[in-house]
């Protein structure tokens, strides 16, 4: 039985009052009958602020890129040792904005998940089609090639990373895969996971991602291979994440 997990991604939104105020609404609502591990990936300026504020709360904070690299002349990088050290937990790698906007290849994700284990940190692999990609039923053939990359690598432990399926055409448009067509994917990857290693894919987290809402959370929770979920828009909105924590 995996424990559901849901994760919020601020991306580059909030300031020092909203994160407080967030997550002390947050924390608030965390109660017996949250049965979900819940964490905020939150801007990397507002990491050391967020731990403070959740000491003593079972959120976990985590950040949304890391440096490939472990220290040196890299202006403006920060390294996934510095992350541990605030007391990050999770760090996303790979989310389309990275890999579309900052061009963020495969082969420097890789690298970039690698750091993340290597400091401790729990690597939050993002994968996902662009709508071109799904209007040409390319779906399976760009997961096989983003997890292909994952699976190449010897050095990554599957065992300490969670994978997070966002349709790229789901991402902030209110559209949204259907459950069934989030599970298919879902299984797919974690038969992909299977075939390295079967231990792994039984304990393996994959969430969905891409507008996420309370009103559609339900459904998308309830498929066997989708474990929570990767949260954007609905994660600034205290009431509406906490909903979603209650619904996975
Ligand atoms: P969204 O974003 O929930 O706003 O669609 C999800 C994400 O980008 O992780």
């Amino acid at each position: 039985m995996r424990q559901p997990l849901v994760i919020g991604n601020w991306k580059m939104n909030g300031s020092l009052s909203l994160t407080s105020e967030l997550l002390s609404k947050i924390d608030k609502a965390i109660d017996d009958k949250i049965a979900c591990d819940i964490g905020v990936c939150v801007p990397f300026v507002y990491i050391d602020r967020a731990n403070e504020l959740v000491k003593k709360s079972a959120i976990k904070v985590g950040a949304q890129t890391v440096s490939e690299y472990s220290s040196g002349a890299y202006t403006g990088e920060i390294s996934a040792q510095m992350l541990a050290e605030l007391g990050c937990h999770w760090v996303l790698v790979g989310h389309s904005e990275r890999r579309t906007l900052f061009n963020e290849s495969n082969a420097v994700l890789i690298d970039k998940v690698l750091a993340a284990q290597g400091a401790d940190l729990l690597p939050v692999y993002c994968v996902g089609e662009t709508e071109a990609d799904y209007k040409s039923g390319l779906t399976v053939d760009v997961i096989k090639d983003q997890i292909g990359a994952l699976l190449s690598d010897p050095s990554i432990d599957l065992n300490r990373l969670v994978i997070a399926y966002e349709p790229v055409w789901a991402i902030g448009t209110g559209l949204t895969a259907s459950p069934e067509e989030a599970q298919k994917v879902h299984a797919f990857i974690r038969s992909l996971i299977r075939e390295k290693n079967a231990e792994s894919a039984k304990q393996l987290k994959i969430l969905y991602g891409g507008s996420v809402k309370p009103d559609n959370a339900s459904l998308l929770f309830k498929q066997q291979d989708i474990d929570g979920g990767l949260i954007g828009g609905a994660s600034l909105d205290a009431d509406a994440f906490i909903s979603i924590c209650q619904k996975a």
